[in-house]
């Protein structure tokens, strides 16, 4: 098991109008699907920076993974949960790489599949060592549940700084959207590596996908 040396987490800085400037362009790059592993032995040489996307089946990875990359099917989406079933890593070439997880909390995928998913996501987060940072995703409908707790919890064993994403936001109105950021935000306080921001998103209307562009460049300056 990694040893868990603890994680100093990066500041919480403003994203100015230059980041977001800074943001669009990283993402006006060509993103290329490089693989798509199920076993551990291939996890790739991790010689780039990674940001990785992780969340309950459904909750919108691979939908945020298309809009943000202005690449509307590089990803595959569907409306049925459990579609991405290994993980997908994603490429712009020299700069960084994307990763899209499989989802947690599917009660439709066998045990034993579950079991599986999880321990390659482990092997993953036990070697790779250019992740930068987890996206952790939200959806607005449906609150945190204990298996996203359970994630956090993971990600902190494994010293994974983590940061908050809500998706499906156009579903939600303004009053329920700032109580679930407040809980969002208490939950954020008991973790040693929850990075404190929490980006509201919608693949409808493009809400946030600018400040989690922005949050991504800063990331590799
Ligand atoms: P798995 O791969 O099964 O874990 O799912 P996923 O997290 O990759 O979700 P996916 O992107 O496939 O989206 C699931 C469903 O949510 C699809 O029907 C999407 O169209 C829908 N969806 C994604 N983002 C949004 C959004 O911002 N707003 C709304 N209203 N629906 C969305
Ligand atoms: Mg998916």
């Amino acid at each position: 098991m990694k040893k868990i040396e603890s994680t100093k987490l990066p500041s919480l800085e403003k994203l100015s109008l230059k980041d977001i400037e800074a943001g669009k362009k990283l993402f006006s790059k060509k993103l290329y699907f490089k693989l798509g592993i199920k076993n551990q032995k291939d996890l790739p040489q991790n010689d780039l920076p990674e940001v990785a996307f992780a969340g309950r089946s459904n909750v919108g990875k691979s939908s945020l993974i298309n809009n943000l990359t202005f690449q509307k099917n590089i990803a595959r989406v569907s409306k049925k949960p459990g579609s991405t079933q290994q993980i997908n890593f994603f490429e712009i070439p020299e700069m960084l790489r994307i990763i899209d997880l499989p989802g947690y909390g599917f009660a439709k995928v066998s045990k034993s599949e579950k079991k599986e998913w999880n321990t390659l996501i482990e092997q993953y987060f036990l070697i790779n060592s250019s992740l930068n940072r987890v996206f952790l995703l939200i959806d607005s409908r449906r609150g945190i549940k204990d298996s996203d707790i359970n994630f956090m919890k993971n990600l902190e064993k494994f010293a994974i700084v983590f940061e908050v994403i809500v998706t499906k936001i156009d579903k939600l109105d303004y009053k329920n959207a700032r109580n679930l950021v407040s809980e969002i935000e208490r939950i954020n306080s008991t973790f040693t590596t929850a990075f404190p921001r929490v980006i509201l998103t919608s693949c409808i209307n493009n809400n946030g996908l600018d400040k989690l562009r922005a949050e991504i460049f800063k990331l590799l300056n």
